[in-house]
């Protein structure tokens, strides 16, 4: 199993990473919320979004099984001002079958790389504040709380989790 970049210039792969963002809306919200927040297509155009050096600096990793199947993804993206950049994990998600096998952690690392290659040194996530899964992993790679509140369309609490990369004193 590996981790490489998507392949943006295949249909395929960008229109599964927009239905698996779907799921995690489903599974993280509940199917009634869930289904309703984003469509299909505008989960694509973000996908495609993340793709383009011209509307955003960010990246959308894959893990694949030895058969070359998708199992998760993640995207990422540098936000803030040019002066106080850093970076933002929008989402990860990994199929339940694949789950507990270390991946979304493998995502953790590759995205503190990526960071590190555009010269930010802060990273942060946004997640409701239920989702102790996701939340327990961020902990464990040393992240903080660091804020809270109502957050984009959902109107579900979130929280916020952050870390330096490379210099751990404090939360960001
Ligand atoms: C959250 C998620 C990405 C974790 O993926 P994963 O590959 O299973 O996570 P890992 O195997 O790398 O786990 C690393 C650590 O995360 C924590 N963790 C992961 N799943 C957990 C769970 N179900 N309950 C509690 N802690 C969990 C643990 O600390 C774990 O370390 P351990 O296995 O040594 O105990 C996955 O459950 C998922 O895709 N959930 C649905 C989508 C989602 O919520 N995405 C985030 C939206 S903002």
């Amino acid at each position: 199993m590996a981790i490489r970049e998507i392949d943006p210039s295949s249909d395929a792969e960008i229109s599964l990473v927009a239905e698996r963002m779907l799921d995690t809306l489903i599974e993280v919200e509940g199917p009634e919320r869930g289904i309703g927040i984003h469509s299909l297509p505008w989960l694509k155009e973000r996908v495609q979004w993340h793709l383009d050096p011209s509307q955003s600096q960010g990246q959308v990793f894959v893990a694949t099984a030895t058969d070359g199947h998708i199992v998760g993804h993640s995207l990422l993206r540098i936000e803030g001002r040019a002066s106080d950049p850093f970076g933002l994990v929008a989402t990860t998600y990994i199929i339940p079958s694949a789950r507990r096998s270390g991946w979304a952690g493998q995502f953790l690392e590759r995205a503190h790389g990526w960071f590190r290659e555009q010269g930010v040194n802060r990273s942060c996530t946004w997640t409701s504040g239920t989702n102790t899964a996701l939340i327990s992993l961020y902990r464990k790679f040393g992240y903080d709380m660091v804020d809270h509140g109502p957050h984009g369309s959902t109107g579900t609490p979130m929280v916020k989790l952050g870390r330096y990369i490379d210099d751990q004193q404090g939360a960001p």
